[in-house]
């Protein structure tokens, strides 16, 4: 989704800016643009496209000043023109915006009235049209941005420049993130701290409803009625990630053989393995007691919240309501305010879970977060945060955050089942002792399958549409496999509960589509097995992920069977990732698209 840089500097500040928008890259986007101040003008470079465009204008007509803003945008109203590329102007004030301003149509219609001729289809140039006929009318710069934020209603993050003042960035948030970055001489702004990286880790969050005024010797910070606010100033992690491809053609490559190690380091922050248990969970939420837990997130998130809710049901006999969240938030759940609440991800930053997070906290449940960005709005909105430690995700499309995610819904699923005292210290013991194997079978797995899933890929990027299926916890990793596929080779999939293949989806079934079936050999595995033999009696075209029990058990031709070790129940949703990323990830490679930014996806999705 849209990304915000802006440096007030002491040098040249364009480069400096689309190298910061690099780093924004990761959370998609389909134009960008740049304005800077110098000799007190304003002026700017706006392209279609990947940051390349921009920067080959930039390298035919540099943009000097010392003092910009920047943008990528990732459009909502208005096509990813150049017209449309922020910053938009008006009148020497200069705006980049991420977000939706809901009540624009009004304001607009108001302005036009008044004579003002927009521009541009989108919803951020009333901002920087209000600003201007604030400023006509005679009120100062901060009085003209105070009173414009009055004014607009929705979800921004913004930054502006004024012509008539050269040293002077402001800035303001409510609902996606901004963070204030500290430097010598030199002040900052960005959409989140990876961004703010080379430049300096000193950040200062804006809060909801906070605006500043972001000079070179440091920021003013104010709440929406205009007083003075402090908002503290932490050292923030995201220097000390590299950020690079290493030897990997994609960050999302390298994302999926990364998960051995990082979900090492987020399993030793929950699981004391020399004792063979789950660490407890201290704080507000007491699984022993709750009588029901609710879980709410969007996309891969979500699909890893239906993985949890068959362990905290299995394991802990504790009750899960889960939904997306854009449905959660308005489908008016009546919750019991006893019961805890689990808002899933990566981000940290999702509207719509945001606003499913603050749903239940009215109604007074307590609230916890399972976010990779520790910083995040819906960590700092949680009672407790239970962070996956999965280091930055760059791909657009979540793999280690999903798996390391799953590591952690496990461990809490199974301290609410030794809490609730629904598993033994024995059972316990065993479920540690299959967590504790996983890093070291997911590293086999990977060093393995590549060449059968590579051949595999080449099949499947012929082809216009596949089928996942699975049951038990393989019915939502069928989900995420066909969410994946979807996501990065644009080939048209669904994952479906296997049961439930003879209600609809089997009239799809004929030699041309591909059935991938997630089939461990578990207490399930041979109602599955009867599922796939309705597909091959239709001439369908099975690709059999199984283990080597599964494989020995099963009779039936298919097309490719990917044989995993065997595993414990337990972590099959974590190891069965692997092959699914992997086939989505070769069968893009294959069929040439954009893997880690593909069209249209945002990485954080901070608009309803
Ligand atoms: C976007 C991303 C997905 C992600 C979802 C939820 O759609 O493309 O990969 O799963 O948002 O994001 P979150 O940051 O809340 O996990």
């Amino acid at each position: 989704m849209c990304g915000i840089v802006g440096i007030v500097g002491r040098e040249a500040v364009a480069t400096r800016l689309v190298d910061a928008l690099k780093r924004l890259e990761y959370r998609g986007y389909d134009s960008a643009g740049v304005a800077t101040i110098d000799g007190g003008r304003l002026d700017r470079r706006r392209a279609e496209g990947k940051l390349v465009n921009l920067e080959r204008k930039l390298a035919e007509t540099p943009l000097p000043g010392t003092i910009g803003i920047a943008h990528t945008r990732w459009a909502t109203h208005g096509a990813p023109t150049e017209a449309n590329a922020h910053p938009h102007f008006v009148d020497g004030v200069a705006v980049v915006h991420n977000g939706i301003i809901e009540n624009f149509s009004e304001i607009k219609d108001e302005l036009t009235a008044g004579g003002a001729v927009f521009a541009t289809q989108t919803d951020t140039e009333i901002v920087a049209q209000l600003l201007a006929k604030l400023r006509r009318d005679g009120f100062g710069r901060r009085e003209a941005m105070h009173k414009m934020l009055k004014r607009v209603t929705g979800a921004y993050a913004l930054a502006v420049i004024f012509e008539d003042d050269p040293s002077t960035i402001m800035a303001a948030r409510s609902g996606p993130p901004l963070a204030i970055g500290y430097g010598d001489g030199e002040m900052f702004l960005g959409s989140d701290a990876i961004a703010l990286s080379p430049f300096t880790n000193e950040i200062s969050y804006l809060i909801d409803g906070d605006w500043a005024v972001i000079g070179r010797d440091g920021a003013h910070i104010f709440d929406l009625d205009g007083n003075p606010v402090e908002r503290p100033r932490q050292v923030s992690q995201a220097a000390s990630y590299m950020i690079d491809k290493g030897n990997h053609r994609h960050f999302m490559e390298k994302e999926i053989y990364e998960q051995p190690e990082v979900i090492s380091r987020a399993l030793a922050s929950y699981v004391d393995f020399l004792a063979g248990r789950i660490r407890p969970v201290a704080g507000p939420i007491d699984f022993a007691v709750v009588p029901g837990l609710a879980i709410s997130a969007c996309g891969t998130a979500y699909l890893a919240g239906l993985v949890g809710k068959y362990w905290f049901e299995r394991y802990a006999r504790l009750p899960v309501e889960i939904d997306v969240a854009s449905e959660f938030r308005y489908r008016e759940i009546p919750l019991n305010p006893a019961s805890a609440a689990l808002f899933i991800s990566q981000s940290g930053e999702t509207a719509d879970t945001l606003a499913s997070l603050r749903y239940c906290r009215e109604a007074g449940l307590k609230i916890g977060a399972v976010v990779n960005v520790r910083e995040s709005t819906i960590a700092r909105e949680s009672d407790a945060v239970f962070p996956i430690l999965a280091g930055p995700e760059i791909g657009v499309a979540s793999t280690k955050a999903f798996t390391c995610q799953l590591s952690v819904l496990a461990s809490l699923a199974i301290s609410a089942g030794r809490a609730r005292g629904t598993i033994s210290e024995a059972e316990e013991k065993e479920l540690v002792r299959h967590l504790s194997e996983m890093p070291r079978i997911m590293s086999r797995v990977l060093n393995t399958i590549q060449p059968t899933i590579e051949q595999l890929a080449r099949e499947l990027a012929k082809c216009r549409d596949v089928l996942y299926l699975g049951r038990g916890t393989s019915y939502p990793l069928a989900m995420e496999g066909a969410l994946k596929l979807k996501e990065i080779s644009y080939i048209h999939a669904e994952g479906y509960a296997a049961g439930e293949l003879k209600h609809g989806p089997i009239a799809l079934i004929d030699e041309n589509m591909p059935v991938i079936v997630i089939a461990p050999h578990d207490r399930f595995f041979e109602k599955t097995v009867s599922n796939m033999q309705e597909v091959a009696a239709r001439g369908g075209r099975i690709i059999f992920i199984t283990d080597t029990r599964g494989a020995a058990a099963s009779k039936l031709a298919t097309m490719a069977t990917i044989v995993m070790p065997d595993v414990d129940e337990l972590i099959t949703p974590m190891i069965y990732s692997l092959p699914i990323q992997l086939l989505a990830y070769h069968t893009a490679v294959f069929m040439g698209t954009d893997v880690d930014q593909p069209r249209n996806l945002a990485k954080s999705v901070t608009v309803e």
